[in-house]
């Protein structure tokens, strides 16, 4: 018989996992794997009661270079927490790592790691797999006491779900600095994402140094005023940029390898490009003066298909293939929109072009990162483009990245081309978490966490085409986004429902039991100073008689339970623990004043007017999260 966790249970099974699992030892206490702060939820797990109390004094043996990062980065992070760590290539150690080439199923990113009474093993077969452990093996000290370091024993084997497993940053319609880009890429690694999708132009602002073109930066990247704090309604009239240099770029491309975080740049053409027009004007279809955009709005003018434009278009991806290591460049190729497309139809050499060649203005888009896919397919590159590029033209190995249409994630895979899928309702993390009115700037839609948690990118596709979905991307567009503070506050917590989603196989997804570990993943947040959307309260009324049922409001933070009983419970429950959550019973909304709840209220339910019950969670630090609300309804009799 083995113990295996299984969604937040523990269940008995007949058998021994398979080749794969993991088998606990006998009879030995095992505890929820909940009850530890993973995230994501490894595939295998079984954790138990006893636990290893990392001694004061722990080599750690690693004799492959492969290893050695990853040995590096865990020595450090021990030091930190005040033990003396130091690496060895040999000999007796109480933290190993190990090479296993051949576990066939474990693959570059997979790997294991045993805790055990005497000291832990963490073993994969290449670099990305080692990190990975050690990010798990980080991740029990959450649970750990910061003194006496005791972290449970476990056996996990663990593989990702997706191999594309990414998150965008748009560093055009906002500039942040490299050290926030930093940040950015480390709290993706740190959550076993694998790829950071790097927005670096747009018609707000162009961010990359190119020699041969100067002027996209000393006069694409900087505008003549900008949005205060995101707020559409509020224009300074400061100028406002910022580029990255060379140099810059290179830091960020190395301090994302040595965490095994692929870099995609993105330069977004042939639309969207109002930044490279305002620098030189010719490569646009159609008549200037251009200036780059102060505040968000999409650009009516592409780009002209002329041979200068073209040529450009070759050097500045030329040079990216120089910049930028990984094997994927991303082409843009969004929203061009009605009124640029009758821009070409009414430019001579595009008119010229479509007449040569019985084209539409719509051909005429594609053409753009058609060619330039070909461009980097040669340069042994793959373009990514967005899903509104028809992928019919495009060479085989471009990535269709779907944003704004579910359908087309399978079209596109039965034509042949992999695909992601960054689902806009789902995904895009520029939208508020919960109400708006108490949500920072955002664009209006409403995704909540959970929206992020039970999204399921495998079931757009039939069976047959699955090995075509490379996985998934969350999208941090930044219109409405000015600081490193709200940037975070936006991106968390859905980054963790975002980081379990594209590893932890479906089966293994539970929204109760993924509530419950990321609890502890807010102490390491607020450690290492990330902002984040504190979660609401979770409200809950148990009927003394019968039964209740629940609606949800995420816009207005609101659950509405209708009841036939007269009496009842009110439950509040706070998903980072120690934090207090205070309520009011009048409809008002909370403060630091209101009384803090300690236990279940006890409430009556009258026919003629709900129970309102409004609560929020407020940290040590005294911050504290949108108030939710709660009613209870007496349903006619
Ligand atoms: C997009 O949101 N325009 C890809």
């Amino acid at each position: 018989m083995s113990l295996i966790r299984h969604a937040g249970f523990i269940l008995i099974m007949a058998a021994a996992s398979a080749a794969f699992g993991t088998t606990p030892s006998s009879s030995r206490p095992i505890i929820s794997a909940d009850s530890l702060s993973l995230i994501p939820l490894p595939r295998h797990i079984t954790v138990y009661k006893a636990t290893w109390s990392v001694p004061t004094q722990v080599k750690i043996k690693a004799d492959r270079k492969s290893q050695r990062r990853s040995a590096n980065f865990l020595a450090a992070f021990l030091r930190h927490r005040g033990i003396g760590a130091h690496l060895v290539a040999s000999g007796p150690a109480q933290i190993s790592f190990l090479r296993d080439k051949n576990d066939p199923v474990l693959g570059r990113e997979g790997y294991r790691l045993d805790v055990r009474a005497d000291g832990a093993v963490l073993k994969a077969s290449a670099g990305p797999g080692y990190f990975y452990a050690l990010q798990t093996f980080e991740e029990l000290f959450n649970s750990a006491h910061r003194l006496d370091h005791a972290i449970h024993e476990v056996n996990i084997a663990d593989r990702p779900r997706y191999r594309w497993r990414g998150i965008m940053l748009d560093c055009s319609r906002h500039f942040f600095p490299p050290a926030v880009v930093k940040r950015f890429i480390r709290l993706a690694a740190h959550y076993k994402l694998n790829i950071f999708h790097w927005h670096l132009t747009d018609d707000q602002g162009w961010r990359i140094a190119i020699p041969q073109y100067p002027k996209l930066t000393s006069v694409g990247a900087w505008r003549n005023g900008t949005e205060v704090d995101g707020n559409p309604r509020d224009i300074s009239h400061r100028r406002y940029g910022g580029f990255y240099t060379d140099a810059q770029i290179r830091q960020i491309v190395a301090y994302a390898a040595r965490r095994y975080v692929t870099v995609v740049p993105e330069i977004d053409i042939p639309g969207h490009c109002t930044a490279a027009l305002a620098a030189y004007p010719w490569l646009a279809a159609g008549k200037g003066p251009f200036q780059v955009r102060e505040t968000w709005g999409i650009s009516n003018v592409p780009l002209s298909p002329s041979r200068r434009t073209f040529h450009f278009l070759d050097t500045v991806f030329g040079d990216l293939t120089q910049i930028f290591p990984g094997r994927f460049i991303h082409l843009g190729g969004d929203e061009v929109s009605a009124a640029a497309m009758k821009v070409w139809a009414h430019d001579p050499i595009a008119e010229r072009i479509m007449q040569k060649r019985h084209w539409t203005p719509e051909r005429l888009h594609d053409y753009f990162p058609t060619k330039l896919a070909r461009f980097l397919a040669a340069k042994g590159r793959r373009a990514v483009v967005w899903n509104d590029v028809p992928a019919k033209n495009l060479p085989q190995n471009t990535v269709i990245e779907c944003w704004n249409s579910s359908g087309i994630v399978a079209h596109d895979a039965k034509l042949g081309h992999d695909v992601i899928v960054a689902n806009e309702g789902r995904l895009y993390f520029n939208f508020s978490q919960g109400d708006p009115r108490y949500e920072p700037h955002a664009l209006n839609s409403i995704i909540t966490l959970r929206d992020v948690y039970d999204y399921n990118p495998s079931s757009l596709l039939p069976r047959s085409l699955r090995p075509r979905l490379l996985g998934a991307e969350a999208c941090l567009w930044s219109e409405r986004i000015a600081t490193a503070r709200h940037l975070f506050y936006q991106a968390l917590p859905r980054e963790m429902a975002l980081a379990e989603l594209c590893w932890t196989p479906l089966k293994e997804q539970n929204y109760a039991g993924f509530l419950r570990r990321t609890g502890g993943q807010y102490a390491w947040l607020m450690r290492h100073h990330y902002n984040f959307c504190i979660p609401l309260p979770h409200g809950e009324f148990i009927p003394k008689t019968g039964r209740a049922a629940a609606k949800r409001v995420p816009a207005r933070n609101l659950i509405i339970y209708q009841t036939s009983s007269a009496k009842g419970m009110i439950r509040l429950q706070d998903t980072i623990p120690g934090v207090v959550i205070r309520y009011t019973l009048n409809g008002t909304v909370p403060t630091e004043a209101s009384p803090q709840y300690r236990r279940p209220i006890s409430i009556s339910v009258k026919s003629d007017a709900p129970v309102v019950v409004r609560c929020i969670a407020v940290l040590k630090s005294g911050r504290c999260s949108a108030p939710a609300r709660l009613e209870v309804k007496r349903t006619p009799q």
